[in-house]
């Protein structure tokens, strides 16, 4: 990025509604042509359209008004890319008048060899030939380098989707296939229009696999897709989709809102798994199982994976950040709720005691650095965008949720969940909108503790003096900023949601209020001097326990 230049976002002076987009990939050329028919509105007169577009070569660009029949195709004067806001500008030389128009365009690109954008993944026939298939992964910001888009999480649009493929390979999108039509080796696909969606969740596949499918409780069509010949390998996994389906439809008290849902393993996939709406792309490891060499870890791990792509279904698919900055919340949020998932779906793992070690400790070893971030960054250029997929954002935003699951319960915690995805389905929310419905749900301070959380770095180390005064035990909590190298915390004061169990009530007992101040007097009732007392209990809340004085504080 340009210095002295701030990241600008798009301007919202001209927005899409509804975009056709028909892509023919050629798998042999490693090359591909689109067209996109998008329907925009344009909000207030301007003389230039700005969108995305990164390594397309945009050929016929055009602008048409649908004013009953009269021609009115107006062509640019000139689209001047930009590669380094990685936009293009449409330029007309009179201002375009408020209302209705479709734009067209027609680009041609490469199916690259960056995993990015609509990339191709080599695998092997059963013959042992080598071939290319077609797959695209557009999370962050890279939708614009297959189609010229609108490519921010808030500017959300229908989608039709066509395919012009080779007629004897597999062709997947979001949605179920409309129409197909196989003619002289080609097979043109059209699938149904998606609901209101962002850009990055649009995704394409064309390559040569094998599926298992299965409906689930709830109607759902559920295929995973494999390698060919590979297809019992998807068995595991195709249970774990067909049975948590059903829980958080009843989680949430909201439907899965499409007819089908994909899970498809890709032999080159730069992440773990990426949740497309309706088509769920992997990494073979992370989804595929075979019976007689994967290990009982690898099982738990494709449970936890599948649980979480799903989980963003609904949270970060029908309800999405606005911009992300609150990546937090899609990721950390997905990352707290799979193990809720797996823990229903697999009591025998006992899995949330491998949160504590996998998760919760990742995330403090981490946030007690000095260069550690706060989970809310403000970030702007795509390459910064990228930095935050990271342990604070998906760690410290898991156990963030789970300290706010148990500090609300969880009756209230769904309850809160339902308002949330029902208030801002088919729209975009900030990291607030989500605290003041679990508020609402639960009558606490939701936002006042969690800002604490998400907007400062690090976490406090909590020290404990106990007391023995006639029948109660009086503890003296006290908060400071703990940091790695040893030095002294700042000012920061964290809000910390406290339970405590004694040996005289070993069923935990909240602090009603948690933590506020730098120091705070706890009086534990009827409890004698000989007993054990344990703050934190389970390891929820996020700090560390100093001891002092008194031996029996249990840590
Ligand atoms: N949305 C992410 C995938 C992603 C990660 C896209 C980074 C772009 C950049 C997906 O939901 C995810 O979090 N995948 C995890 C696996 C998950 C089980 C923790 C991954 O890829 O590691
Ligand atoms: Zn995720």
């Amino acid at each position: 990025m340009p210095e002295n230049k701030p990241f600008q976002r798009l301007p919202k002076n001209v927005i899409p509604k509804h975009y056709d987009l028909e892509l023919t990939p050629n798998l042999e050329k490693l090359t591909f042509t689109g067209k996109t028919a998008v329907k925009v509105s344009i909000v207030n007169s301007t003389k230039e359209i700005v969108l995305n577009s990164l390594d397309l070569e945009l050929k016929s660009v055009k602008l048409q008004y649908n004013d009953g029949g009269s021609d009115s195709t107006l062509s640019p004067v000139e689209v001047r890319l930009n590669a380094a806001d990685e936009t293009a500008c449409i330029v007309f030389d009179k201002p375009l008048p408020e209302g209705e128009a479709m734009l067209f365009c027609e680009f041609n690109g490469e199916i690259n060899d960056k995993m990015k954008g609509l990339y191709r993944s080599k695998y092997l026939t059963p013959a042992g030939e080598e071939r290319y298939a077609a797959v695209t992964q557009f999370e962050a910001t890279d939708a614009r380098r297959c189609f010229p888009c609108w490519d921010e999480p808030a500017i959300k649009a229908t989608f039709d989707i066509s395919l012009d493929v080779p007629a004897d390979r597999v062709a997947l999108s979001n949605m179920p296939v409309r129409e197909e039509r196989i003619e002289g080796g080609k097979k043109f696909l059209r699938f149904d229009t998606t609901p209101v969606m962002s850009t990055y969740l649009v995704a394409v596949v064309v390559g040569e696999y094998d599926y298992v499918e299965k409906k689930s409780r709830d109607g759902v069509l559920v295929r995973v897709y494999t390698p060919v010949g590979k297809s019992k390998q998807g068995m595991f996994a195709l249970e774990v989709a067909a049975r948590v389906l059903p829980y958080y439809k009843e989680y949430f008290d909201i439907a899965y809102p499409l007819p089908k849902i994909d899970l498809i393993a890709i032999a080159d996939f730069s992440a773990g798994a990426m949740e497309n709406w309706g088509l769920v792309t992997y990494r073979e490891t992370c989804l595929l199982v075979d019976e007689e060499h994967t290990s009982a870890v690898r099982r738990q791990w494709i449970a936890l994976v599948v649980g979480h792509e799903l989980a963003h279904q609904w949270f970060g698919n029908l309800v999405t950040m606005e911009w992300w900055t609150h990546l937090w919340l899609n990721e950390g949020y997905a990352s707290f709720v799979e193990f809720l998932c797996v823990n229903h779906l697999f009591p025998e793992y006992d899995i949330w005691t491998q949160f504590v070690t996998e998760t919760y400790i990742r995330a403090l070893e981490l946030d007690c650095l000095k260069n550690s971030h706060p989970i809310e960054v403000p970030v702007g250029h795509p390459s910064e965008i990228d930095e935050i997929f990271d342990d604070i954002s998906y760690n410290k935003g898991a156990s963030v949720i789970r300290m706010l699951h148990r500090y609300i319960g969880d009756d209230d915690f769904r309850k809160g969940m339902n308002i949330y995805l029902t208030r801002h389905q088919y729209k975009n929310t900030f990291t607030e909108d989500l605290w003041a419905a679990l508020e609402e749900a639960s009558n606490k301070p939701v936002g006042a503790v969690m800002s604490t959380w998400t907007k400062q770095m690090g976490f406090p180390m909590v020290q404990v003096s106990s007391e023995q005064r006639g029948p109660d035990r009086v503890l003296t909590l006290t908060q400071q900023k703990f940091c790695a190298d040893g030095s002294l915390g700042d000012d920061t004061l964290w809000m910390v949601p406290i339970t405590i169990s004694t040996q005289e009530q070993p069923s935990k007992v909240a602090l009603s209020t948690g933590l506020e101040q730098r120091t705070q007097e706890v009086v534990l009732e009827n409890v004698a001097e000989s007993s054990w007392v344990k703050l934190n209990p389970g390891t929820v809340s996020l700090f560390k326990i100093i001891t002092l004085y008194h031996v029996s504080v249990g840590l």
